[in-house]
């Protein structure tokens, strides 16, 4: 079988990487794809951008593709799968009605509260004072939230009553309309990724990322500086509940509303020190970098899994076969990311690092007259696996510290809370 997927980042790489692993599947083609893949045996690059429906269909059909698996929002929230689909074409991930629950976190709000699915008290607005009275009235910590898909970029959890405040100047400011205003929530994060094929949910391992750019979770929020699986805060009781309380609800809304849901349900969770749990946020496709953490994992072929949700067979796969251990994946970025920062600087010492049993994702990569270089915010996603959390991290920072590259930018505590 040959496979497509669409993106350039971590997780892309990520994914074809896995879905190259099964005998199955011959070649996979990436659109665009980045540097790791433009080197991964069996993996072909074309230079297709992510919302070139037009472009991806004529790839498909020249290459034979028997399905495609959609990696970013993006692309999600413009339509690719409907578009492909009336092609005929077999996609992973939802149309665009579904992927409104990314894309509009007022939508996402409004359909958790018809499922009954438990999340922040919250009230969308699209004026200035209206907002900022009503922060008054709730009173700080509160969460001034991008309604439309921001890159990690649009949420602000402002401690005081004139940063959130000047959170809603700002946002405004940059174009942000309308904004979500939500109660403040204590705990402690999980990412659980729920595949779907519109009648059945089917968790994967419960991850944990780690959003913030600066060591002991301080500072902006980023796209993720690094992640761990299977993130014991989500425990089996947890994850039982997270599929009775929010997954299978959220469904069964989607499906009233005429929504035919199939790929990636991620459900960002907050679990409170009483281990109430409550949705952050809906993403409509893998995380990045949870996938990166949870794929090493994984036992069962990736395309077993992808053709079951395009298929609508999940109910009746075998149970999803996990290798055991602990996996952490560290993020090496670009300095200044989240903010500006400059690209082109030239990346060595990956062979080196996947010499020592890691694994290298590629994200902001791009190769230049023989010589990868940096090309993005986040560059490197470097995962290791092990029978324990100290294990995987010992790991993989000695990957991390074999790989060179000028302004090199990463966390040293991924994992802090479970080392
Ligand atoms: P979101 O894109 O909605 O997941 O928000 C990005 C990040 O902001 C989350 O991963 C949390 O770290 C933080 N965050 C979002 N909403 C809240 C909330 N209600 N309370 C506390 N932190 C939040
Ligand atoms: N790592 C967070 C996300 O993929 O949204």
């Amino acid at each position: 079988m040959k496979g497509l997927v669409v993106g350039n980042g971590g997780r892309e790489h990520a994914i074809a990487w896995k879905l190259l692993q099964s005998p199955q599947i011959e070649t996979c083609i990436c659109t665009p794809g980045n540097g790791g893949t433009a080197t991964l045996q069996g993996c072909q690059n074309l230079d297709i951008p992510i919302d070139d429906f037009a472009g991806i269909l004529k790839a498909v059909q020249d290459n034979r593709v028997d399905f495609v698996v959609i990696g970013p929002e993006y692309p999600l929230s413009l339509g690719i799968t409907d578009y492909l689909q009336q092609h005929h074409v077999k996609v992973f991930g939802p149309t665009q009605a579904g992927a409104q629950i990314e894309a509009s976190k007022a939508w996402a709000k409004e359909l958790m509260l018809e499922a009954g699915v438990p999340t922040a008290v919250s009230q969308t607005f699209r004026e200035t004072t209206a907002a900022k009275t009503y922060i008054a009235e709730r009173g700080a910590p509160i969460v001034i939230k991008a309604d439309q898909l921001a890159a990690g970029k649009g949420v602000i959890v402002a401690q005081t009553l004139e940063e959130a405040y000047q959170a809603v100047d700002d946002l405004i400011a940059k174009g942000f309309t309308p904004l979500v205003i939500e109660d403040y929530l204590a705990g402690e994060e999980a990412s659980v990724l729920a595949l779907c094929d519109g009648l059945t949910v089917c968790s994967l391992l419960p991850a944990q990322d780690h959003k913030r750019i600066g060591e002991g979770d301080t500072g902006s929020n980023t796209g993720g500086m690094g992640a761990y699986a299977p993130a014991p805060v989500a425990s089996p009781d947890i994850l039982a509940e997270v599929t009775e309380k929010v997954l299978k609800p959220t469904l069964a809304t989607l499906q009233k509303r005429g929504i035919d849901y199939r790929g990636v349900l991620y459900a960002g969770l907050m679990i409170s020190p009483e281990k109430q749990i409550k949705v952050l946020e809906f993403n409509c496709r893998f995380g990045d970098p949870e996938i990166q953490a949870i794929l090493p994992l994984l036992e069962t072929p990736l395309e077993e899994l992808i053709l079951a949700c395009i298929e609508q067979k999940l109910g009746v796969l075998p149970a999803i076969r996990w290798k055991n251990g602990s996996s952490i994946c560290v993020v090496a970025a670009s300095q200044g990311y989240p903010e500006a920062y400059e690209k082109g600087k030239v990346i060595t010492g990956i062979e080196t690092a996947e010499a020592q049993d890691v694994f290298v994702f590629q994200a902001g990569t791009q190769w230049v007259n023989h010589q990868l270089i940096t090309d993005g915010g986040r560059v490197l996603g470097i995962t290791a696996i092990g029978e324990t959390f100290q294990s995987a991290r010992e790991k993989v920072y000695q990957g991390v510290n074999c790989i060179q590259f000028a302004g090199k930018t990463y966390r040293r505590d991924i994992g802090y809370r479970v080392c």
